[in-house]
């Protein structure tokens, strides 16, 4: 569509039809989970509504689908207090509690009537982080945290990146108009596959993990930056629907009404809650789940049981923490009890030093364990933990099993306190605990457990990708001291391989080979493969798109690297000190003889710039033709990718513009046929010069 010949009103048409679309497809993708659009077809889409939104931004609401990721980070998050306060629930941990529960509130309402057919909503009790959404006149203004239940935090840019929060409800849930305010409330998550993921990335960068998903969940939303979040992929199950001003029945006149109208409303309401009849229906709905639950892609902790009509919720009201109408009917952790035999300490790539449990074997949660992680010297002077000790272990989050408790009264006698060795169980050297830290480490870089994990690091997929470098070959040149940094690998000879375990000359020649060809990987995975902390895949690819040279990143002070748009203080703090030790210096230096990328390339230039930034020339199409006065070809399409646009071959319709230096052919004359923007060199740096301008601001 040719955006400069439409009318003011039909632009406005446009990007209505637009939003309306995209929204459409984003809720059957994201709330249904029934995709009805191909993914490259929404791109176009979404691509045609943000080019409509640049050329006019008047017409930008807060409720388009473009406006889901904030383009800067919140410096701090506001404290505000929730319009009607988010009460917590009253725990019941069998089936007996609950029908004490089910007999209490029955005593409370003294004006039932015996043979009132009371309904119970039973749904499942999702283990995330409770929101509370304010809506006015149908669009999205607010998302606050719990907190502490009366004060919660603005997090409303975070909120916004969740898809399956609607950023406008629709009013057509509404016969008789939408309601002005409209609060709801629900539970975000992580699911347990990006939970995984999430930790996964923590694992190989050095960073701690995430106990639980609940943890990360909450990790998530204290992000002040929304493109983080936006990443996470956070999901929503809504359960509160509340209107303020409006208590009588008109709207919703029970829970299972508010969960049908939520659902109407572009909400998604987990489908696994039921109507019961009877108290001891509900006591099956919970046995049910005991079991079903494991098979959830989401955390469940529990079933909540409330009072389906809202007339009994509002007679019975509160106690000063808990509804009375509604129960949280919880399941066991996964625990069990079992006895430490031996307390080892792990040294890891960063060099913390982790103490494992090393325990007889017990059946948790369908699984076997025998190590638990201790975490630090702190957690084991608070929980005391010795040899011999039986301890309660529970599997955390289902993930990640640690010692919940030592049964103290079963401890043998003769039994000594743990204390964290104050020398590296590796190398020997003293370990060093930074003030306020709970970790202690060893700090000694060439300690063989750091460089092995260091050289584990450099060979990975994302990172130099050296196939038939496993850990047992890692930990033979390691021991034999046959290599003892990266930068020896690229000396290692066939001869020497060969005499190494279960390695013949065909492998010894492959492997060789494959360190050879690591030479040519690109700068940002040096970055990576350099294992400095917090600099995962993703920030490597972007500090290489802005530092071109290690020269660069390593003379750059930490205000120059935190001022890249993604990168915050912990990590330009973390960069800038591995620059300042010598040791890193004289590795950059043998890497560098090495003959490793420690520049970036044009072509991998444009590929992360395309990836990082968005400016008005996003999805643009360009074709260069001929020879222009300064530019080479490469370099003026790097440009361009690097600004947002795209470049490919030919003239056609949906070229936006040609840009042509001398001796330009039948791609002019075509593109003049077909109304292309033709540009010269210098138009092309002016329109590069404003988006670049425009991706600072
Ligand atoms: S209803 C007044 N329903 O559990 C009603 N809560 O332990 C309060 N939760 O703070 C909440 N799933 O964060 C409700 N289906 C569900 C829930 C649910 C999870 C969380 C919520 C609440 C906590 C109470």
């Amino acid at each position: 569509m040719d955006v400069k010949e439409l009318t003011q009103p039909q632009i406005k048409q446009r990007i209505d039809e637009l939003r309306k679309l995209l929204q459409k497809a984003s809720y059957a993708y994201y709330v249904l989970d029934q995709p009805t659009m191909e993914d490259t077809i929404y791109d176009k889409l979404y691509r045609e509504l943000q080019d409509l939104e640049t050329q006019h931004p008047t017409l930008v609401t807060p409720d388009s689908p473009t406006q889901r990721v904030g383009e800067k980070p919140a410096t701090q998050f506001n404290s505000v207090r929730h319009n009607v306060p988010l009460y917590s629930l009253e725990n019941a941990f069998n089936v007996e509690e609950l029908n004490s529960w089910d007999n209490r509130w029955k005593r409370q309402l003294t004006s039932l009537n015996q043979d009132e057919k009371i309904d119970y909503v039973c749904e499942l009790k999702i283990d995330g982080n409770a929101l509370a959404l304010t809506y006015q006149n149908g669009v999205l203004i607010r998302g606050v945290t719990r907190g502490d239940g009366v004060t919660g935090e603005d997090i409303t840019q975070n909120v916004r990146t969740i898809r399956s929060i609607p950023l406008r409800l629709n009013i057509d849930a509404f016969s008789e108009g939408i309601p002005e305010r409209i609060e709801v409330r629900g539970e975000t998550f992580l699911p347990l596959d990006v939970f995984t993921q999430i930790n996964e990335e923590r694992q190989k960068n050095g960073e701690t993990l995430f106990a639980n998903p609940r943890n990360a969940t909450a990790g998530t939303l204290r992000q002040l930056d929304s493109r983080i979040v936006d990443k996470r992929r956070l999901d929503f199950f809504c359960y509160t629907l509340h209107i303020p001003g409006r208590d009588d029945a008109s709207i919703a006149s029970s829970q299972q009404e508010a969960l049908d109208l939520l659902q109407k409303m572009g909400f998604k309401v987990n489908p696994n809650q039921r109507l019961c009849s009877s108290i001891n229906e509900v006591g099956e709905y919970y046995q049910y789940w005991d079991t079903e639950r494991l098979n959830l892609p989401y955390m469940t902790d529990g079933v909540v049981v409330k009072l389906n009509s809202f007339k009994l919720q509002e007679q019975l009201g509160f106690t000063q923490k808990f509804p009375r109408w509604a129960i949280a009917l919880k399941y066991a952790a996964e625990e069990a009890p079992t006895r430490v035999e031996n307390i080892s300490v792990n040294v890891g790539r960063t060099g913390a030093l982790t103490p494992l449990a090393e325990m007889h074997p017990v059946q948790l949660a369908g699984t076997t364990v025998s190590r638990a992680t201790l975490h630090n010297s702190d957690r084991i002077i608070q929980l005391d933990i010795r040899i011999g000790d039986t301890v309660i272990v529970r599997k955390a989050g289902e993930i990640i099993p640690e010692v919940v408790r030592v049964l103290k009264e079963l401890r043998p006698d003769g039994t000594q306190p743990f204390i964290m060795p104050t020398h590296c169980p590796v190398c020997g050297q003293p370990v060093v605990r930074e003030k306020e830290q709970a970790v202690t480490r060893c700090v000694n870089s060439s300690c063989p457990a750091i460089l092995k994990g260091a050289i584990e690091h450099w060979v990975s997929r994302d990172a130099m990708d050296i196939r038939g470098m496993g850990e047992k070959l890692v930990h033979q040149l390691v021991d034999r001291g046959v290599v003892a940094s990266v930068a020896d690998l690229y000396s290692l000879t066939a001869a020497q391989l060969c005499g190494l375990e279960r390695m013949g000359q065909k492998s010894a020649d492959k492997i060789v080979n494959a360190i050879a060809q690591s030479q040519k990987q690109p700068w940002s995975r040096v970055l990576y493969g350099l294992g400095i902390r917090h600099v995962g895949s993703v920030n490597a690819q972007l500090l290489a798109s802005k530092f071109t040279s290690v020269t660069q990143i390593s003379d750059a002070s930490r205000a120059n690297i935190e001022g890249i748009y993604g990168i915050g203080a912990e990590i330009a703090d973390s960069i800038y000190q591995w620059f300042r030790i010598p040791s890193n210096q004289e590795l950059i230096q043998k890497l560098a003889d090495a003959e490793l990328q420690l520049t970036v390339d044009l072509a991998e230039l444009a590929a992360t710039s395309q990836q990082t930034t968005s400016s008005a020339l996003t999805g643009k199409i360009f074709v260069i033709t001929g020879t222009l006065p300064s530019l080479k070809r490469d370099e003026a399409k790097a440009l361009i990718q690097k600004a947002g646009g795209k470049v490919t071959d030919s003239v056609s319709k949906k070229t936006d513009y040609l840009v042509v230096g001398e001796d330009a052919g039948s791609k002019l004359t075509k593109a003049e046929s077909l109304g292309v923007a033709i540009l010269s060199e210098a138009e092309l740096l002016a329109i590069l010069d404003i988006s670049a301008k425009e991706m600072e601001t």
